[in-house]
């Protein structure tokens, strides 16, 4: 019998996975021929989808991008058994853009069946688990502490510190929330990991159960991920089948259970105080810190809310020890990052690496620039709320501090690419237009600051008091970053000053002169 792999991923869906993997299985049974379909996650190289690995003697070999119709002349070829053909790929860890990498989160992504309990134990799985559960609390805090994780959800902060105050927070009941709304532009690594390998999180949550003495956890699940959703319940409930998760996790008289919990549909709900309003059944409207959700979170309860990237991290700390994870990256940026490259880019993707890669490595050497194939102008990271990011930057490397010596962030290393025909007045512009449309509306540098924007921006495009409504564009800038009570609010003027900045001849000014 041959093994056959075929993502399950959403992307690859989007590009026909389905329909090839139906076309293989007609394929192979008209022809008689013994195959077995695996429906794995996706290793990321998105140009490359819909591939096909067959498992031969020498090992996994793809071919790719494949269609429907591509595959009868592919099994006449020899594909089953390896054989060359146009749309050979050969062994798709050996191609540069994958060899160069640094898997630890990722480390099973795309080579696992993702709900199979089996395959993760077979590929490493819950050895951290197994760890965690001989130590104690505090230790296994002091493992996490130790690998200088730092947030992968944006703000960054020390994950151990914050597990170490819901620790220390007495209460009779205490919750780990998973933050999986990732709404994000150009971000996709979260929802890889819950499709292509949901039991790491699962094994990330349980570890940080046991870490802070939390026996109940959620993912509030982004409701536009429905094979997530999917894979998630799938593996959970094997999870529990087998003791993973339940009262009694593995006989050691420890409980913790799991839940997926779908959200509301706003990018505000991805803001941990709005997540734990929603998921308490309100309005996603953001909460005055203090107090933490760490000491009043969840039904006013102690509370972890950590994104999936960081507790899908946990695992193989837990398992190789926090000096192995931190031995990765630069500065206080330890570890490594899963990398979203989207917008217009030749090699589309997710490739994860440790921190300290530089812009231009990242969109040339890994992304082989744009798509178009026109001169690379500007790169959102982190999201809509991120920075544009000049060529004359583009020598920055990955690093939370190096960003933010340049204003710009890292957040959750999504990176949208923007060639030379790109209108940064139209950018900025639609920053404004995004704080309107995604305000939780709790305050009003935010709720109305973001309309003023707009209508400041466009008076500038038109010309009409061009040097006053700029200046009257960095004092409201001002006041947003200032005045807001959460980053929505607060970030929103980073692209649009770093626009205003960098490319102010799209707003009918003087052209900058462009210091890095
Ligand atoms: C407007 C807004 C949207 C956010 N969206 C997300 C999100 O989709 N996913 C996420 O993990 N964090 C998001 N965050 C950050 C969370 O508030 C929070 O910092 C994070 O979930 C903490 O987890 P971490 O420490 O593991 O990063 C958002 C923050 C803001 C202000
Ligand atoms: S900054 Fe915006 S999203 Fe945040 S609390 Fe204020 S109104 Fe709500």
């Amino acid at each position: 019998m041959t093994r056959i792999f075929i993502s399950r991923d959403s992307t690859a869906l989007s590009l026909g996975a389905n329909q090839v993997a139906e076309a293989l299985q007609q394929a192979a049974d008209s022809k008689g021929l013994d195959v077995e379909l695996v429906r794995n996650g996706s290793r990321g190289l998105f140009w490359l989808e819909p591939m096909i690995e067959v498992e031969t003697a020498q090992g996994r070999v793809a071919y790719g991008p494949v269609q429907s119709q591509d595959v009868v002349e592919l099994v006449e070829a020899g594909m089953l058994e390896g054989k060359e053909h146009a749309l050979f790929l050969g062994d798709i860890e050996a191609l540069p853009y994958f060899k160069d990498q640094s898997r630890l989160t990722f480390a099973r992504v795309g080579i696992t069946d993702p709900v199979s309990l089996d395959d993760y134990l077979a590929h490493e799985g819950y050895r951290g688990l197994k760890n965690a559960l001989n130590m104690s609390a505090q230790d296994i805090v002091q493992q996490v502490t130790d690998s200088g994780l730092r947030g992968r959800g944006g703000a960054a902060f020390p994950t151990g510190i914050k597990w170490n105050t819901v620790l220390n927070a007495p209460a009779e009941q205490k919750y780990i929330v998973c933050n999986a709304d990732e709404g994000d532009s150009g971000t996709f690594s979260d929802r890889m990991v819950m499709e292509g390998d949901p039991f790491v999180l699962i094994e990330g949550m349980t570890i940080a159960g046991l870490a802070v003495g939390a026996t109940q956890g959620y993912i509030y699940l982004r409701v536009e991920y429905p094979h997530a959703n999917v894979a998630l319940n799938e593996a959970i409930a094997n999870a529990y089948a087998n003791g993973y998760l339940g009262d009694d996790i593995l006989g050691s008289g420890k409980a913790f259970h799991l839940e997926v919990r779908l959200g509301a549909g706003a990018y505000i709900c991805g803001e941990e105080t709005s997540l734990l309003e929603s998921l308490e059944g309100k309005r996603g409207l953001v909460r005055f810190k203090p107090p933490l959700p760490a000491i009043i979170g969840l039904f006013g309860k102690p509370t972890v809310v950590n994104n999936v990237v960081s507790l899908a991290s946990v695992p193989i700390i837990l398992d190789k020890g926090g000096d192995y994870y931190r031995d990765y990256g630069i500065g206080r940026s330890r570890g490594t990052l899963p990398l979203q490259l989207a917008g217009n880019i030749k090699y589309p993707g997710l490739f994860e690496a440790a921190f300290g890669l530089t812009l231009r490595e990242i969109l040339y050497d890994y992304g082989g620039g744009s798509a178009s194939g026109r001169p690379i102008r500007a790169v959102q990271v982190g999201g809509p709320l991120g920075a544009y990011v000049p060529e004359s930057q583009f020598d920055t490397p990955l690093d939370y501090e190096a960003f933010s010596a340049i204003s710009a962030v890292v957040g959750h290393g999504g990176i949208v690419v923007h060639d030379d025909t790109v209108d940064m007045a139209a950018m900025a512009r639609y920053a404004m237009e995004f704080c309107v449309e995604e305000s939780c509306g709790k305050c009003t540098p935010c709720r109305i600051g973001s309309i003023r924007g707009v209508e400041v921006i466009d008076r500038i495009v038109k010309g009409i008091q061009k040097e006053q409504n700029t200046v009257l564009l960095e004092d409201l800038c001002d006041t947003m970053v200032n005045g807001s009570l959460c980053a929505m609010g607060g970030m929103t003027p980073y692209p649009v000053l770093s626009a205003l900045k960098h490319f102010p001849e799209d707003f009918g000014l003087d052209k900058a002169v462009d210091a890095a």
